[in-house]
């Protein structure tokens, strides 16, 4: 079989490279070859044409609005699988038999404590710290507790590590939060579904009975499989280059969640629901599209637009409905938020601004209406988030570790400062 070539021109020379093709998807041209034949480097500041690994987790087609988990449509796992399952399959490529699992939920739900001076390592945040703050610091102090995970080179160790990270999570992003609120913290139950477990160690007083809602744990549960992974994004990626050098696994998903807090990022959650609270009626909406669609203001609206999706955010499909249904069966009707966000939707989708750009709601427009009808605060929102991307980053590290081909992440520059020259002493300049 001839292997396809792509053909580079520069000046009178000609250099080839090779084409490769992936499952499904556009080929990628192979310029692992460039530097060695030409001399230069490729220039793609925020990677919009460049493919920087091989993956089988998880595939998007932003033309067609198409996200699949090991090829499983993301509709399908939100309405027939749960997040524990959705964790199986991430990690371990195929979706578990019955006896599978039992053996995992049994794994992650053993796993679920902290150890006890992890505790005492919270106490040192100031008291209205932002859960990110105190789940970045508690995710990397777990790199200096459990010393008997982190020898990368042993699959054993990497296993142990991956259920760990998925199994502590939760308990560190829910102490995060009770800590923020100076409430005691609450501590795992293994008896209870990995959703609901989590809502409790959120909400639960010692000085009361505490029941979970099932459609509470079934929203909060959807909303975890829904951001369970997406390729190649800003923090999965910052996961692989932690991870690329070698580091600890709980400080390269420290540096993930990291990475997620940013607004552009998984910050964008709280970013819209404050923004939906701040246009507050239907009637302000049009002064909000004209603010930005105006070049010379920041202002973007939050939750509107990815650099993938050019269609529309699947996710953001079923988490629209997901919001109808939590807030329906939690009997929040006249629900102001979630009327301006339905009225600016319609809005949005008609101006030709949005059209000409390709700007849909994404994942994080409805999500927080759901999350604030729970009675998270917007806080909580991207800790949340990071709960549930945990899965993602944990399976994209191990895929890069078991690939005997894996090599440091080291981009390339174009260098525009200074040419050499020579120092001058202090007094001299
Ligand atoms: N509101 C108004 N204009 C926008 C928006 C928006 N939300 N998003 C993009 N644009 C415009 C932007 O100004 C630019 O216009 P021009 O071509 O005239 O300069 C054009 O659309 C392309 O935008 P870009 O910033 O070059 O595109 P990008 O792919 O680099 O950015 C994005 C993608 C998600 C960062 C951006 O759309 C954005 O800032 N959205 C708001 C924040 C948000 O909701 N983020 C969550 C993303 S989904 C969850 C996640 O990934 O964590």
């Amino acid at each position: 079989m001839t292997e396809k070539m792509a053909k580079l021109t520069i000046g009178d020379k000609s250099f080839e490279f090779p084409i490769i093709s992936g499952s499904v998807g556009p080929d990628v041209i192979d310029i692992r070859s460039l530097y060695a034949q030409t001399g230069m480097f490729t220039y793609d500041p925020g990677y919009t044409s460049t493919g920087s690994t091989s993956s089988a987790i998880t595939y998007i087609d932003g033309e067609k609005g198409v996200l699949l988990y090991r090829g499983y449509p993301i509709e399908q796992l939100a309405e027939k699988s749960n997040f524990l399952e959705v964790a199986y399959l991430l990690l371990n490529g195929e979706l578990p038999t019955r006896p599978q699992f039992a053996d995992f939920e049994k794994t992650i739900t053993r796993h679920t404590m902290l150890h006890e001076q992890i505790v005492k390592f919270y106490s040192g945040f100031r008291r209205d710290a932002h859960p990110m703050a105190i789940t970045c610091g508690a995710v990397g102090a777990m790199s200096a507790f459990y010393h008997d995970s982190t020898d990368i080179t042993d699959p054993r160790q990497r296993q142990i590590a991956s259920h760990r990270l998925i199994a502590k999570i939760p308990t560190t992003v829910a102490w995060a939060y009770k800590y923020s609120i100076g409430q005691p913290f609450v501590y795992p139950r293994n008896d209870l579904d990995f959703s609901s477990n989590f809502l409790r160690m959120c909400f639960a007083v010692p000085a009361e009975k505490f029941e979970v809602s099932p459609t509470v744990a079934r929203a909060m549960d959807r909303i975890f499989v829904l951001h369970a992974d997406h390729e190649q994004n800003a923090s999965t990626s910052t996961v692989r280059l932690a991870g690329s050098s070698h580091a600890n696994p709980f400080a390269c998903i420290a540096a993930g969640v990291a990475s997620l807090w940013g607004p552009a990022h998984g910050g964008a959650n709280e970013a819209s629901l404050r923004m939906l609270r701040e246009i507050g009626t239907p009637d302000r909406i049009g002064e909000y599209i004209n603010r930005a669609k105006d070049r010379s203001d920041p202002f973007r609206l939050m939750g509107f637009g990815h650099r993938v999706y050019k269609n529309f955010d699947p996710r953001a499909k079923v988490m629209q409905e997901t919001a109808k249904e939590v807030l329906g069966e939690l009997g929040v009707t006249n629900n102001p938020t979630l009327q301006v966000a339905q009225e600016l939707e319609r809005i949005a989708l008609q101006d030709e601004y949005f059209i000409e750009k390709k700007l849909y709601p994404n994942v994080d427009f409805y999500s927080g209406i759901i999350l604030d009808a729970i009675g998270f605060p917007t806080s909580m929102f991207t800790a949340i988030f990071a709960l549930a991307r945990t899965v993602g980053w944990v399976s994209q590290w191990r895929e890069m570790i078991d690939d005997p081909t894996q090599k440091i992440g080291r981009p390339r520059q174009l260098y525009v400062g200074a040419e050499a020259r020579q120092f001058v002493d202090i007094s001299a300049r």
